[in-house]
């Protein structure tokens, strides 16, 4: 029939799209490695979880991060609803974490809080190692301290979780202040002022940035502007007294921590809503995209997503990045006891005992396809099984069945009727 001779034809595959990537079993165990990390560290500086929505109002990402930020003007997955409004796949979290808590009055009840959120965020950006279009962030905010230790005490946490998630001392902290609403407006008009003269000599985007946002010229990586930019007159050089006082104290505090960092005055991030303390954790083995870890304090955005004036700061940190700077941890065993039935009878009699010893909780895999015993062995040995029991036509005999502890390579004959509580006493035992 036409319908067979169709259906009996290859189909074309499917692909994942571009910039997006699979998870693989084998890979789950390192994610789980750093996600544990995260809620044990994070739980020691008194955060809790916050999940937001994976969508939003278009408006709160154009508002929060800033119209002529890279992520805002191209980057976002931005779709009409079927009731027109505008929504956005997040970017980042900050902004939807920043909702949420305007919306939900979160700092009456915690006027320090302190929240963690880990999840998928999505940047039309041009895929490369280490650059996704959706990609996982671990995101950290602290929202109503405004003294300056709590900065501090933030790039600890961010070195503290690395450390649990076992990156030891190989990372560059990168520190900033980009100023505030006093001093900041002057500041951009005199690199505006420094930047027009050279406009022509810069590349298109810094030619645009130079009228709409000069502060991102710092941020160009055009190899021909890099002269211009190194000269530029630096922010540190304009701060105000406030804004200069609050550095001086983050640094003394990370001195006092012990914590090394490098200024770096061109640390201006993509993210519109910074003031004051920037700071970038990154490592040379992760090549061009040598970003970890980014964050800063935004001591405006509350207000200007329409909440209290409460000040805000914290970090996110790009998960596939640490976990390519991570040695891959060994594929964890899937199976503590291996079920096999030598003999069609021993089925029945082995499929019990598997249901038996899963309420135990142990986990127990059967040989469904009759195999012979040394196939049998080697998926064992392939799953990570501690015991293999054995129940060929002798064993049914002697209702003794043979149990095999796999790490010894030792066997011995355990009476039917005690078959379970020998494995659930030797697993416990074996921790
Ligand atoms: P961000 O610098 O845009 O900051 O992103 C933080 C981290 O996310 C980067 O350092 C990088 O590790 C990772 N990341 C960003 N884009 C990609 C991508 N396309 N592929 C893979 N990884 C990526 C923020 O998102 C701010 N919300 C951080 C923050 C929180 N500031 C204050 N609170």
């Amino acid at each position: 029939m036409a319908g067979d001779a169709q259906r009996s034809q290859q189909r074309p595959i499917i692909h994942a799209v571009k910039g997006t990537r699979d998870i693989l079993p084998d890979e789950v165990a390192a994610w789980h490695r750093i996600e544990a990390a995260a809620r044990e560290v994070f739980a020691r500086y008194g955060y809790r979880e916050i999940r937001t929505p994976i969508f939003e109002q278009t408006e709160l990402f154009a508002r929060g991060i800033g119209a002529e930020t890279d992520i805002v003007s191209k980057e976002m997955y931005t779709f009409a609803d079927r009731d027109g409004s505008s929504l956005t796949l997040r970017p980042e979290a900050t902004a939807g974490i920043v909702r949420a808590v305007i919306e939900h009055n979160l700092w009456n009840a915690d006027p320090a809080l302190r929240v963690f959120a880990m999840g998928p965020m999505f940047r039309r950006e041009r895929p490369q190692k280490g650059r996704y279009r959706q990609f996982h962030q671990v995101n950290v905010e602290v929202f109503g301290v405004s003294h300056p230790a709590v900065d501090a005490e933030v790039i600890e946490m961010a070195l503290a979780y690395l450390r649990a998630c076992g990156l030891g001392e190989d990372y560059d902290l990168l520190l900033n202040s980009v100023g505030d609403a006093q001093c900041r407006p002057a500041y951009v008009e005199t690199l505006r002022a420094a930047l027009r003269p050279q406009a022509s000599r810069m590349c298109a985007d810094c030619q645009r940035r130079i009228e709409t946002n000069p502060l991102r010229v710092l941020d160009c990586k055009v190899p021909e502007d890099q002269p211009i930019i190194d000269a530029l007159p630096k922010i540190a050089d304009h701060l105000c007294a406030d804004c200069r006082a609050h550095f001086d104290a983050v640094k003394q505090t990370l001195e006092l921590l012990g914590i090394g960092y490098r200024l770096s005055h061109r640390l201006v991030r993509g993210l519109d809503y910074y003031t004051r303390t920037t700071f970038e954790i990154g490592s040379g083995r992760l090549g061009a995209q040598n970003a970890v870890l980014g964050g800063g304090r935004y001591d405006g955005l509350v207000k200007d997503l329409g909440g209290p004036d409460l000040t805000g700061i914290g970090f996110a940190l790009g998960m596939e990045r640490l976990l390519m700077l991570l040695p891959e941890p060994a594929v964890p065993s899937r199976c503590d006891v291996f079920l096999a039935a030598l003999v069609p009878a021993a089925m029945d009699k082995a499929l019990k005992l598997q249901s038996e010893l899963r309420s135990r909780g142990a986990r127990v895999l059967i040989d469904y396809e009759g195999k012979g015993l040394k196939a049998q062995m080697r998926r064992a040995d392939k799953l990570g099984a501690r015991f293999v029991v054995m129940l060929g036509e002798a064993e049914m005999q002697s209702r003794a069945w043979k149990v095999r502890d796999m790490s010894a390579s030792a066997q011995e004959d355990v009476d039917e009727g005690r078959v379970v509580e020998h494995l659930v006493s030797r697993l416990d035992r074996r921790g």
